[in-house]
């Protein structure tokens, strides 16, 4: 027994400043998990929490899967830090030729960061500098979208559009503007999967925003293809489509943030795949180590990279990276978790779930105070909305008594947001909905 590995709650909850979390009421009533397995969670009183958000978006596998745990292990004991700064180690190259196998073509290069905020941050980056060494210097600006989420980095919340998130940070950087969101209750609620209404119009907005802007002057835009934090808003039908053309148009780069969407969310590697449109860069984190060790990453594709790595004059051609960019646990975990998402084919498993899920979120219509539902893959949002005496402060109770009864679900504004682990049962989904519709009934 390893006297750092803890099986009960510590007494003092003080130092540790939780992210993201209201921290004094939480440590009133604090809940832990010490263990986790496939499916579960176990609290320190050994009840097991079926896990419906795989974590935080993040264990598509299932947890502690025995092959990741095993990979990381070796790498710990066999090197356990090197720096990519003009040194190499294996894994990071192994794993980089690996995941661009399985993005879609013209991706052929990868550069790896350590979280989903970083790779955001870095590929903002990398849109200024291609366009800066291909003689565009004057594109400078970006534009991002409201109720997005891209991390908490200057860069990926300047991008963002939560308001609540960038209250307290100032200006953050200049030169953005954000295009509307794609929520539209009126006319699409209770979609099932991608909205039938609005996608064009909701893209021609970025012609809209062109038109005041000299559009010569924008690097890029950025967007979520779901957006998952904000309560999963799923593209309207032709939505990525048209922001895909108008981009092209104006030769500005598109982004598509895949740190939800990334790694079988959606039944295919990435979202860019499962939907059928093709960015040129692509941001992931969270299902690439199946959350077990940080990373993140940028896809880079092959327009991009080869313009910036056509530089002549022998210098770093992106003046950018961080100590843990490749770092060798994550490259080996991230290697493991590649394996066994092929092995286990759990993208294809993810696309054929993907029904049974469907039909037993929808069919939460008739639980009290849901105003609407929203699902694509295995994600989805169940909302309770004010129209039905709903608000955050429901949605965060429900959650709550969903996790005494036994399931993890997260609250965000009025929405419970779920994305289950990729293995998935009928049978677990049954659980999941069950609870929500009776805890939604006590609540
Ligand atoms: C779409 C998206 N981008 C970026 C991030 C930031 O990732 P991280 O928390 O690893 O920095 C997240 C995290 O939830 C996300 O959902």
């Amino acid at each position: 027994m390893n006297d750092l590995v803890f099986d009960t709650a510590p007494n003092d909850l003080d130092a540790f400043w939780m992210p993201f979390t209201p921290n004094r009421a939480w440590k009133q009533d604090p809940r832990f998990v010490t263990r986790a397995e496939g499916m579960h969670y176990v609290t320190p009183d050994g009840r097991r929490i079926l896990d419906a958000i795989a974590g935080l978006w993040c264990v598509n596998a299932g947890h502690c899967h025995p092959r990741i745990v095993e990979a990381i292990r070796a790498q710990a004991g066999q090197l356990d830090f090197a720096s990519s700064f003009g040194l190499g180690h294996p894994a990071a190259f192994e794993y980089a030729n690996r995941l661009t196998e399985a993005a879609p073509p013209g991706f052929n290069r990868a550069f790896f960061a350590g979280s989903g905020s970083e790779a955001v941050d870095t590929a903002l980056k990398l849109a200024l500098a291609f366009h800066n060494i291909r003689g565009e210097g004057q594109r400078v600006k970006l534009v991002g979208r409201q109720r997005s989420y891209h991390g908490v980095g200057f860069g990926g919340l300047s991008v963002a559009g939560i308001g609540t998130q960038r209250r307290h940070f100032g200006p953050l950087l200049p030169g953005v503007s954000h295009l509307p969101h794609t929520h539209d209750p009126k006319r699409n609620a209770f979609s099932r999967g991608r909205p039938a209404h609005g996608g064009e119009n909701f893209a021609d907005a970025l012609e809209g925003m062109l038109y005041a802007q000299d559009p010569s002057t924008i690097a890029a835009v950025i967007v979520e293809p779901v957006a998952g934090s904000t309560g999963v808003l799923v593209p309207p039908v032709g939505y990525l489509e048209r922001l895909r053309e108008i981009c092209d148009r104006h030769d500005l780069l598109l982004i598509f943030d895949e740190v939800v969407t990334g790694f079988g969310r959606l039944g295919a590697a990435f979202g860019s795949q499962a939907l059928g449109v093709v960015p040129d860069l692509i941001c992931c984190a969270k299902g690439m180590t199946n959350g077990a060790v940080p990373m993140g990453g940028v896809l880079i594709n092959d327009r991009v990279a080869e313009g910036l790595l056509s530089q002549q004059d022998g210098a770093t051609e992106f003046m950018h990276g961080y100590t843990y960019s490749g770092h060798p646990l994550a490259a080996a975990a991230a290697l493991a978790t590649l394996q066994v998402y092929q092995e286990e084919e759990l993208f294809q498993r993810a696309a054929t779930t993907a029904q049974t899920w469907e039909d037993a979120m929808h069919a939460l219509r008739d639980a009290p105070g849901v105003t609407d539902i929203r699902n694509i893959g295995l994600l989805a949002a169940i909302e309770f909305g004010a129209e039905a005496g709903g608000s955050p402060a429901r949605a965060r109770a429900i959650a709550a008594r969903c996790f005494d009864a036994g399931v993890l679900i997260r609250a965000v504004g009025d929405s419970l947001v779920l994305s289950p682990p990729l293995p998935v049962t009928a049978e677990q989904i049954e659980q999941i909905a069950d609870t929500i519709r009776q805890e939604a009934r006590a609540t």
